[in-house]
């Protein structure tokens, strides 16, 4: 059974800090499901599905000939994803607890696998390439948006408790047996399992002062900021400095921020 040990949690704030980001990205994932060929009557996997953001838009495109296969550890996501699927009656959205880092999934014949974000904390990878290879139709296709460079994070010029928030962020998915730039070794390992690895692009952000891409960040530093408090790497003073650069570069015109590197995955089943 899934042990619920996501080191992001599932409160208010978090979850909120998850609907938005999902707005801002939700163009990017568009876009890469349609090179992988999305259509009406699709079987669609969603791992790590978080409360359904994606899963309920792969519903839609599927339609009622379709089916989503939505799969999440945490009990708080899953009730939620549910819950929107039973509101927007879209029956053929199935929301199941499931632990992608140690339990198997039986189900076969599916067209597409969608992984975003999921695979960056999975302390080892083989129960979810095992899943790929066995829950994809021949030819199935895998796309994910996971981080390939996570040390682009930064507030430039002035930012360096940013960058000090960075480096804490990054050793504390390592410390929770994550891997922050997971998407370096992704493709080779679906490679070394048969799959055709299709395209590869990388997705950089860049954000000017108060525009959505640079709120996604302070929000993030702001939220995790406090995760890192707790955990003791990151002090309530380093804090305070961050919030002074955040609060500088919002009146510098030539502040920007970066955020950390997606690589957009594009993979197919071995036929
Ligand atoms: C950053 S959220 C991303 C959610 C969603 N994929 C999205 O893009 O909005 C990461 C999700 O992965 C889930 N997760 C982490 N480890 C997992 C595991 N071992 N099995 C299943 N889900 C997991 C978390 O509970 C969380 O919902």
């Amino acid at each position: 059974m899934a042990a619920d040990t996501y080191i992001l949690g599932t409160d208010a704030q978090e979850r909120e800090r998850l609907r938005r980001q999902h707005e801002l990205w939700l163009p990017s994932a568009r876009s890469a499901w349609h090179r992988a060929g999305l259509r009406d009557g699709w079987r669609v996997l969603d791992l790590g599905a978080g409360a359904g953001d994606c899963s309920l838009e792969l519903a839609r495109v599927v339609g009622p000939r379709g089916r989503v296969l939505a799969l999440e550890q945490s009990p708080a996501y899953v009730e939620e994803a549910r819950a929107a699927a039973g509101g927007e009656q879209l029956p053929w959205l199935e929301v199941r607890r499931h632990d992608l880092a140690s339990d198997s999934l039986a189900p076969t014949g599916f067209d597409l696998a969608w992984c975003r974000w999921l695979a960056m904390f999975l302390p080892v990878l083989d129960p979810l390439l095992d899943l790929l290879s066995r829950s994809l139709r021949p030819g199935g296709r895998f796309v994910a948006h996971e981080y390939v460079h996570w040390e682009t994070f930064a507030l430039h010029p002035h930012g360096d408790a940013i960058g000090r928030f960075a480096e804490a962020a990054m050793a504390s998915f390592r410390a929770a047996g994550g891997d922050p730039n997971v998407n370096r070794r992704l493709p080779a390992l679906l490679a070394e399992r048969g799959f055709c690895i299709d395209g590869l692009q990388p997705l950089p952000v860049l954000g000017r002062a108060g525009d959505p891409w640079a709120q996604w960040l302070e929000r993030f530093v702001r939220i995790y900021g406090r995760e890192l408090i707790r955990q003791g790497r990151w002090s309530e003073e380093q804090a305070a400095r961050a919030e002074a650069e955040m609060s500088a570069a919002r009146s510098a015109p030539g502040s920007y921020w970066v955020g950390p590197t997606v690589l957009e995955v594009q993979a197919s089943a071995p036929a």
